[in-house]
């Protein structure tokens, strides 16, 4: 394939880093964008040139100069538009989260499947050269063995942020801070040390007039030694939104962000060093590496960096953090197809239970 043709579903927010990461390509072309918004579509294709916008997926779909279509649509309409666009042909780049259910994802998983697909999910984080370091670090245990984890996403969202209608609402946002903010945190978690064996979950909604939470406070269990402490939230009013990453090994540390990993032994200190030294500096991050991996995955025929069982993956823990808030108990994890979350109406049935506990309370 010389050039690969890309249509943009959903001309909101976030579309504009996607077309302006495909528009950085040679090898790709954006073709067309569609939104229900007709309008918005039409003003986005002006903006970056679009010979082609709709107010219709379907027109897209059935384009056949499209060979990626990047969803940047409402959390709900990943999994369904997802799997339109694979039976119509389509790789799909979903935007996080892959799904609003383990349901959903697991549906979308098979049909890329049987359509032989590529479908991955955006986590730009993991195309940071640090993160890549991270995990160098942790694998080759320069920082002995991980005993303890810390992760915060401590961000402030603005009233107006929740009053664009599909936020706040557990059926379309499938939750918030959480699902929305911190799924890149919980993310690299996964990818740094796995799926933990239990999680214990709080969550409130302390700043802003929505159903679902902007503050979270979890604890996970990986086995007897290793556990996490992991906070959420979209209330915390600091000067800026805080990040921030610790794992605490017995022989030293990793922060993120920024990257600073530690040894008071000197040997070890050497040895992170020539590690860290292994992974360039990239020459781009963020979405534009992860949307120009996706492409080349395409035109190699591999999968992509970040897949959907990456996106699987995160949704899994997110969702035990949920079933945990929502139940008081805590989650033994992997969730089987009868947890109370797993399905999309079995977790909004938890949140309406535990909202309307919640309102006697109040
Ligand atoms: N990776 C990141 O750092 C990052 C940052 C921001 C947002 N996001 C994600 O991007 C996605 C979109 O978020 P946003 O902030 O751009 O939302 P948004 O509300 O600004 O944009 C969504 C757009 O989708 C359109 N839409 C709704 N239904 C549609 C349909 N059936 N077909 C076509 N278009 C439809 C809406 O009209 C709207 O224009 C979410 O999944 C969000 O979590 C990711």
């Amino acid at each position: 394939m010389n050039q690969v043709g890309i249509g943009i579903v959903g001309a909101g927010g976030i579309a504009s880093a996607h077309v302006k990461a495909y528009q950085q390509m040679a090898s790709a072309r954006v073709v067309g964008v569609v939104d229900v918004d007709e309008e918005r579509a039409q003003a986005f294709a002006r903006r970056y040139n679009l010979p082609f916008w709709s107010g219709e997926d379907e027109d897209l779909l059935r384009r056949e100069d499209i060979h990626i279509v990047s969803l940047c649509v409402p959390h709900h309409l990943h999994a369904p538009l997802a799997i339109k666009a694979l039976q119509a042909g389509k790789h799909v780049l979903v935007e996080k989260p892959l799904a609003i259910s383990l349901e959903e994802a697991d549906a979308v998983t098979a049909e890329a499947q049987r359509a032989n697909r590529n479908l991955g999910v955006v986590f730009q984080l993991r195309y940071e050269a640090d993160v890549k370091r991270a995990k160098l670090v942790l694998e080759r245990q320069l920082i002995g063995e991980p005993f303890y984890a810390e992760i915060h996403c401590l961000w402030w969202r603005r009233p107006m942020y929740y009053e664009v209608p599909w936020r706040g609402k557990w059926a379309t946002e499938g939750g918030g801070a959480v699902i929305n903010q911190a799924s890149h945190h919980i993310d690299l978690l996964v990818h740094l040390l796995g799926l933990p064996c239990e999680v214990n979950a709080t969550i409130d909604t302390i700043a802003h007039q929505i159903e679902v939470e902007d503050w979270c406070l979890a604890t996970m269990r990986w086995d007897d030694r290793l556990r996490a402490s992991f906070c959420a939230a979209t209330c915390a009013e600091l000067e800026n939104d805080s990040s921030r990453m610790l794992v605490l090994g017995t022989h030293g540390t990793i922060q993120m962000f920024p990257f600073r990993p530690h040894s008071r032994q000197e040997s070890r200190l050497v040895q992170i060093a020539d590690a860290c030294r292994e992974i360039p500096d990239t020459e781009v991050s963020g979405h534009t590496a992860e949307l120009h991996d996706f492409v080349r995955s395409v035109q190699e025929g591999r999968p992509p960096t970040v897949s959907a069982h990456d996106g699987r993956r995160a949704l899994e823990l997110i969702t035990a953090i949920y079933q945990s808030a929502f139940t008081g108990e805590p989650v033994a994890l992997p969730l089987d197809v009868n947890s109370p979350c797993y399905t999309t109406a079995g977790k909004l049935e938890t949140a309406r239970r535990y909202l309307s506990q919640r309102a006697k309370r109040t």
